[in-house]
């Protein structure tokens, strides 16, 4: 992994979602950000089972965003929480900034206190289902994957501190 100089992480608002979908257009085969973006961030739109709790982040290679992941408390298929949306722009892939949000992500789902953590893969995308086994998510039916326990993303020293939670 050759990780990207420069990127910085952060919480992303409603106010992202312009730049955000403009860093989806560098992938076509992607498609375009999802349009209800804002109104999930607002907590005007609700996935299926989905609890108003949820957090995103971007990842910022000035004046450009490099990559975002968002995610909310649910209760489907017994999760505590969902993975909703990642991406990462092709020019940054392979650098670690998608292992960098969903760790960032883990860490928030942990504060909650949710621990069990699915997420609907995309068939159509070559990298999603090696990116989300190859951290630990094993299989929950055709689609989905899940994480028994987020925690283990985190590291150890942090790990110990959220225990319980
Ligand atoms: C999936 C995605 C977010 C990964 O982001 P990324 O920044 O490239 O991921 P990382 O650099 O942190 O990759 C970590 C590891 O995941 C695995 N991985 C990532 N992309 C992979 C690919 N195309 N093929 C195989 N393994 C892959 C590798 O093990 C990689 O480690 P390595 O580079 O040391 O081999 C990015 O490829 C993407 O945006 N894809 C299109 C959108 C998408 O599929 N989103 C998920 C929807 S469910």
């Amino acid at each position: 992994m050759n990780p990207v100089a420069g990127v910085r992480y952060r919480e992303a608002t409603v106010a992202d979602v312009a730049e955000i979908a403009r860093s989806r257009l560098a992938d076509p085969e992607a498609g375009r950000a999802d349009p209800r973006m804002a109104a999930y961030l607002q907590g005007t739109h609700h996935p299926q089972r989905a609890l108003a709790p949820r957090v995103a982040y971007v990842a910022l290679h000035d004046p450009d965003v490099a990559g975002y992941i968002a995610g909310h408390l649910t209760r489907r298929y017994d999760c505590d929480g969902e993975v909703q949306y990642l991406f990462v722009a092709p020019r940054h892939r392979r650098s670690g900034i998608g292992s960098e949000l969903l760790r960032r992500l883990a860490r928030w789902f942990a504060e909650q206190g949710a621990f069990r953590i699915c997420v609907d893969v995309d068939a159509d995308s070559p990298s999603a289902r090696p990116f989300y086994t190859g951290h630990g998510a094993t299989r929950l039916n055709d689609h989905w994957l899940v994480w028994e326990d987020i925690r283990t993303l985190l590291p150890s020293g942090m790990r110990g501190r959220l225990v319980g939670q």
